[in-house]
């Protein structure tokens, strides 16, 4: 796609990437209104990357909505603010009526995602956590399973860029968690804990944590009820952030729209392993989507469409730099 005549390069004094992750984040908040609205619309991007509605025809049309399509992205090949939003785009284009669900897993180039002791801090670079705080600031919902909360203790928020924090899922089918991990004392956002449904008290809590009963057992929850739990809430992003039984199973259960996995180039040898399903006799029967290719750093980033009709790679996958 090529930059449409007479469309402003960005101000010199402007940082490429705070002006683009502006424009992701007023893309994902303006979504719902525009699908209620049932009308395309045509945005200009404002000196600090916020998204100005102006005519279909302005020379300065970056991005596009498009009724039941969503965004589409106009901005020149040469744009430097172009790769970090054409990421994150698909994700900024779910709405209640098209709810997206992303997993993903930083992972060794031998596929681990920790060591067999838990160790994983950390597996993928800093570009690579900058991205998941982006994906967590981006969705109404994060999940991750008990064993990445014992052994990470992670505080799930958006601190390291502007925006806001999502709800806080933590499954535990088993309910082997206690109260003494920090996710459970902080208040900086809501968390739910969902276990197996003959474990979870009447209105009772973990911490700060609302407990929530699940269909399932002690070795793995119904993740679709999990979804089914976080829509009614009216949770329309949702991103499975680890460990690699949790993206698993929601992988298994075919309820991830995409799946993006960053590689580090790193080998662990053996250890906490990423994703892994029942076993597939006949190659031709494995899944291989559709993909784009995204540089972080030091690290690959697979972003792969699970719902695409197509499941073979894109021709030419666009490789991007983006940090
Ligand atoms: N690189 C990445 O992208 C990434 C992301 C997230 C986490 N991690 C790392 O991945 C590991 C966790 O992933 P995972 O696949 O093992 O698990 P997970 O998907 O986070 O959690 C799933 C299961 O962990 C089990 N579990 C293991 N130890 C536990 C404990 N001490 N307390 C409670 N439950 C426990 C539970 O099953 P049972 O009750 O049946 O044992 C639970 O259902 C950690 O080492 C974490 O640091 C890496």
């Amino acid at each position: 796609m090529s930059q449409s005549a007479g469309q402003a390069p960005p101000p010199p004094h402007a940082d490429p990437q705070a002006q683009a992750w502006q424009a992701v984040l007023d893309a994902a908040r303006l979504a719902e209104p525009l699908a209620a609205a049932a009308a395309p619309g045509a945005f200009a991007l404002g000196p600090q990357g916020t998204l100005d509605a102006v005519p279909a025809q302005h020379p300065d049309v970056a991005l596009l909505w498009i009724p039941e399509r969503g965004w589409a992205l106009r901005l020149g090949d040469g744009d430097p603010r172009r790769p970090l939003i054409e990421l994150y785009l698909p994700i900024c284009s779910a709405t209640r009526a098209h709810r997206v669900t992303v997993g993903h897993l930083g992972q060794s180039l031998d596929g681990f995602i920790a060591t067999h002791t838990g160790d994983s801090q950390f597996v993928t670079g800093h570009e690579n956590i900058l991205h998941l705080h982006r994906m967590r600031a981006l969705s109404d919902a994060v999940i991750v399973g008990a064993g990445t909360v014992a052994a990470d203790d992670p505080r799930l928020t958006t601190r390291h860029v502007p925006g806001p924090n999502p709800l806080r899922v933590v499954l535990d089918p088993g309910r082997r968690l206690t109260d003494t991990y920090g996710l459970f004392r902080d208040t900086s956002a809501r968390t739910l804990y969902l276990c197996a449904k003959h474990l979870a008290g009447h209105d009772e809590r973990i911490g700060t944590a609302l407990v929530e009963g699940v269909e399932g057992d002690e070795s793995g929850l119904d993740v679709a009820r999990v979804l089914d739990l976080l829509w009614d809430r009216g949770c329309t992003r949702i991103f499975v952030e680890g460990g690699g039984v949790t993206v698993s199973a929601f992988l298994e259960a075919d309820l991830l729209d995409r799946l993006q996995v960053a590689i580090a180039s790193l080998i662990i040898g053996s250890g906490r392993p990423a994703i892994r399903l029942p076993a597939q006799p006949v190659l031709g029967d494995c899944r291989r989507p559709r993909y784009r290719v995204f540089r972080m750093g030091g690290d690959v980033l697979f972003d792969c469409e699970l719902r695409a009709s197509a499941e073979a790679p894109l021709a030419g996958a666009p490789v991007a730099r983006i940090i």
